[in-house]
């Protein structure tokens, strides 16, 4: 039986739409007893979920020099001192250019649908253009599909997560609009190549990071810090047009024969007012969010960017004397070609935040613009990463948000899981917790809001380069030994939890127990929700 973790069938009285007085408050979803023990209670109904975990190429695969591949961004920056802690690096990573049996192995171990991995453009694409292919590393990719589709697991690839080549940095990267037919060039050959064996595809990871981590705040690669009000948005806008291209080449040369799934991964915290019954403070919550998940999910969802990033961008560049909105236009018959450019809304989810009203006064930067702070709860968990505070609840607030403001989308959370830091301990308890609460309200999103969530991904396999935190933050559900030259994974404790949920594909029903999928083991395969398929995990169950 597919069902949540407790008693909730008859606790759905808040619905996340606007955001209202009482929406965070009074809403006892938000509490630790809701979580607590209690009975569970069966959700007859029971809909199709692919579960999955994911990684991206810089973050595991090292060769960064192997078999003819080019320089990233990434390398560069890594290279550069001082940029990532203790001067870690992606050169060897977790090896996983090396290692395509150990990985297949551990999401064997895990009983996957599905793997969402990254394709590294300098390992295809040495300086970035189709001028040269470097068929060693597609041999790479090739094989990983391979192995992957042996075991019944489903590839879900990534075309960019945030490696530029570094050959089309020294011309201006993704400020540059030419950026935009590189990324085409680049896609197309990806598909023609893997596209009659991989069926999901997401064309840019975490557009937002790219745009403001990158090009505003520069603590990511490239690491450009000095035009914060105006460069991201630039960025932005190029990436919303290279996102676009590539699904329209699917759309147009790819789909009819091999039938995939393209969309764009977005990432967004969810944002309550500070105070709940402060306008101003719920004002200031709608911003953070419309700036947030809004400045690219309005353009390819809604079309064109939300009124209120167009008229408070605009607004502060004149009253500062400019000419025109720092915030780029898009022309009609462009609106018109992005509007729509989805698949499925592909969406990473890690944490919430309380927002209240800041001014900047006349400060030309994306903060300002949004013109708002924001604070966590001091009662939330903390996780290895600072930014990180463990808020089930937002979860299913914005699947709802998503669910009503972009049309209800079919959604695949493409990113969700949690760090830590310090002594390895094996027995990763937080993260069973993390997985546990956070997969229940998706769980009731899905069933008892009827959001049309399809998917489910861990990040992350294994731990990896934490980006700018290098390997001090792990977020893996296996660990890696990077001190031992075979470079093992070794399973944490939350592996046998997220396993089972898989296998029993969400929280069985006790009273209608005993329940095989709870079963460790090669027994334990029938799965609990899905009598009628044999008890086979099947990959297609995301599509269809
Ligand atoms: C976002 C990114 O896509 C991924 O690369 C990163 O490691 C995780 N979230 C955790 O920060």
């Amino acid at each position: 039986m597919f069902c949540v973790n407790h008693h909730t069938t008859r606790t759905v009285s808040h619905v996340t739409g606007p955001l209202s007085p009482h929406s965070y408050q009074n809403d006892w979803d938000i509490t630790e007893e809701e979580e607590g023990g209690s009975p569970t209670t069966a959700i007859k109904n029971q809909r199709a979920v692919s579960w999955g975990t994911a990684t991206a190429a810089y973050q595991i695969e090292g060769g960064w020099r192997a078999d003819g591949k080019g320089l990233s961004i990434w390398d560069k920056f890594a290279h550069t001192p001082l940029k990532v802690f203790e001067d870690d690096n992606g050169d060897i990573a977790c090896d996983s250019y090396n290692k395509i049996d150990e990985d297949v192995a551990v999401l064997k171990q895990l009983r996957v649908n599905h793997y969402r991995f990254s394709i590294s453009w300098t390992r295809v694409l040495p300086d970035g253009t189709t001028n040269y292919i470097n068929e060693a590393g597609f041999s790479y990719y090739d094989r990983l599909v391979n192995a992957l589709l042996a075991e019944n697991i489903q590839p879900h690839i990534t075309l960019y997560h945030w490696d530029l080549p570094q050959a089309l940095q020294n011309v201006g990267g993704w400020e540059n609009e030419t950026t935009v037919e590189r990324f085409k060039d680049y896609a197309d050959l990806v598909f023609s190549r893997l596209g009659d064996r991989v069926k999901l595809w997401i064309t840019i990871n975490e557009p937002y990071n790219v745009a403001m981590v990158g090009h505003g705040y520069g603590v990511a690669a490239p690491g450009i810090s000095f035009r914060p009000g105006t460069l991201p948005y630039i960025v932005g806008h190029n990436l919303i047009k290279a996102h676009a291209e590539a699904w329209h080449l699917y759309n147009d040369k790819y789909r009819a024969k091999q039938n995939g799934m393209v969309s764009i991964t977005i990432n967004s915290d969810w944002s309550e007012p500070r105070n709940p019954y402060k306008q101003e403070d719920i004002d200031a919550a709608r911003r953070v969010i419309q700036f947030y998940i809004g400045w690219f999910a309005h353009p390819i969802f809604n079309g064109d960017y939300s009124e209120t990033m167009k008229t408070i961008i605009r607004e502060r560049s004149l009253a500062a004397g400019l000419s025109k909105s720092r915030l780029p236009e898009f022309t009609p018959e462009e609106i018109k070609r992005i509007k729509g450019t989805y698949d499925y809304f592909g969406f990473n989810h890690y944490t919430t935040v309380l927002a209240y009203p800041l001014n900047y006064g006349n400060l030309q930067h994306y903060d300002g613009d949004r013109g708002a702070g924001t604070v966590v709860d001091r009662t939330w968990l903390d996780s290895g990463s600072g930014w990180l505070k463990v808020t089930p609840f937002g979860l299913r607030r914005i699947l709802n948000f998503i669910k009503k403001e972009y049309g209800n989308p079919t959604i695949i959370i493409t990113e969700n899981g949690v760090s830590e830091r310090g002594p390895i301990d094996l027995k990763d308890y937080h993260r069973s917790y993390f997985y546990e609460k956070y997969i229940n309200q998706v769980l009731k999103a899905h069933l008892l809001d009827n959001v049309d969530v399809r998917g489910y991904t861990a990040w992350s396999l294994m731990d990896n380069l934490e980006w700018a935190t290098g390997f001090a933050e792990r977020f893996g559900l296996f660990y890696v030994n990077r001190s031992d030259p075979n470079v093992p994974r070794v399973a944490k404790e939350s592996v046998s939890l997220y396993s089972t949920i898989i296998n029993c594909n969400g929280f069985p029903d006790p009273a209608s127990g005993p329940h095989d999928c709870l079963k460790p083991g090669p027994e334990g395969n029938q799965r609990c929700s899905d009598s009628s398929s044999g008890g086979k995990n099947k990959p297609d169950t995301m599509i269809n």
